[in-house]
């Protein structure tokens, strides 16, 4: 296990970005059958076999991604990856997810900025780019702090469980000023 990122938080507590290994099955498969962490993706909820699929993926990690295990004190609460979507730009994109027990204490928002980091630095990318569910305000507003700009309204971008659903399209480039103040109040 190589670990990844790592912030301390105010709480003191110590929040990390690690590569998965196959002892973290029950803690993923736990959020990975959770209708509140799946239901605007376009996975889930998973069978035992989907999650062992997802951390093997994971664990093979490529030279143009990063993909990891979110980690508080040791208890793995989420997943977390960027990657690069076009070497010529160069661009990226990341996502984030988290075990709903853990929801609402700042933890996605710190995640975020950790794969900013890791984006722009470690992978070299300058146009980052991140999607989410017109409903899912939580992660449109972890992208917001995080000094992401909404660009538009992808329709019919995603296919979950049968159904289309647009997606809100979020950028930030390697060149914009940090997250303001105000963005992030
Ligand atoms: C999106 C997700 C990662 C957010 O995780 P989190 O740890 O709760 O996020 P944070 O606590 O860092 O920040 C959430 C922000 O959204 C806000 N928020 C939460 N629910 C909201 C809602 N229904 N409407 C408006 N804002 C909302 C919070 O108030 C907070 O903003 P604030 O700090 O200004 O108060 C989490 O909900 C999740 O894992 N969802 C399922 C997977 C997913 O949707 N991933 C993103 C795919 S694009």
């Amino acid at each position: 296990m190589q670990k990844i990122a790592q912030l301390q938080l105010p709480s003191g507590q110590l929040l990390a970005l690690r590569t998965f290994t196959e002892e973290d099955f029950d803690e993923v498969h736990e959020y990975a059958t959770d209708p509140l962490v799946y239901r605007y993706a376009e996975w889930g909820p998973n069978t035992e076999a989907q999650t062992r699929e997802f951390i093997a993926q994971a664990m093979a990690q490529q030279e143009d991604s990063i993909s990891c295990a979110v980690v508080l004190d040791d208890q793995v609460i989420g997943a977390a990856a960027v990657w690069s979507t076009d070497a010529t730009v160069p661009a990226g994109e990341l996502g984030y997810g988290l075990n709903s027990k853990y929801w609402g204490r700042g933890y996605a928002t710190a995640v975020a900025g950790l794969l900013v980091e890791l984006g722009f630095t470690t992978l070299g990318i300058h146009r980052l780019t991140a999607t989410c569910a017109p409903a899912n305000a939580a992660s449109a507003r972890v992208l917001q702090k995080n000094g992401f700009k909404l660009e538009g309204r992808l329709r019919d971008h995603k296919r979950v469980r049968g159904e289309f659903r647009d997606s809100l399209l979020f950028s930030r480039l390697r060149t914009d000023p940090p997250p303001s103040a105000e963005a992030q109040a």
